[in-house]
């Protein structure tokens, strides 16, 4: 049986060593298989689990030219987020990173949990296609840092490493 072992005290002392600790527990839970849903299913409640303050982690997939809702740790969601539209959306276009303080603030957010106010969004590429975005929203204001941010990318880069994504059929 997998034992989550993190103390959030740890996370808070060194938050680029609590990453870097972070990254070799995905890769061990992860590497019992390689299917994507398995993976992004576990990486979800892993990440939901092990990181204080966060009241959603999850999947968005793409499908059908937007994005579609895949496995997550959190309320219910919505389902479809188009290419361009909101944080999820913004990633989708531009292919990058993005650590937003305030979601309020950022022209068409789109609210799935009102009680969200500070989000992270990574997309996780096959090639030089968007296979799909990890998003993870705070209840808390401003409370990601560019540690956050780069810890979140590499945990995305350990799941990519150890996912065969081009198995997904969707
Ligand atoms: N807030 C996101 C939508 C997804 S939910 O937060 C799970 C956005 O604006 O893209």
């Amino acid at each position: 049986m997998y034992e989550l072992n993190n103390e959030f005290e740890d996370y808070y002392g060194d938050k680029a060593a609590y990453y870097r600790s972070l990254v070799e527990q995905l890769k061990g839970l992860l590497s019992i298989e390689r299917h994507p849903m398995t993976n992004m299913s576990q990486m979800a409640s892993f990440i939901y689990h092990s990181i204080p303050q966060l009241n959603w982690a999850g999947f968005y997939l793409t499908r059908n030219e937007q994005l579609q809702l895949g496995p997550y740790h959190g309320k219910v969601a919505c389902v479809h987020i188009p290419f361009g539209r909101g944080v999820c959306g913004w990633v989708a276009e531009n292919k990058q990173s993005i650590k937003v303080d305030n979601v309020h603030e950022f022209d068409g957010h789109i609210a799935c949990d009102s009680a969200s106010n500070a989000e992270i969004v990574v997309p996780v590429m096959l090639g030089e296609q968007l296979w799909g975005v990890l998003d993870i929203d705070s209840p808390e204001l401003n409370r990601f840092d560019a540690q956050d941010l780069e810890g979140f990318e590499s945990l995305v880069q350990a799941f990519c490493e150890v996912t065969d994504l081009e198995k997904l059929v969707f």
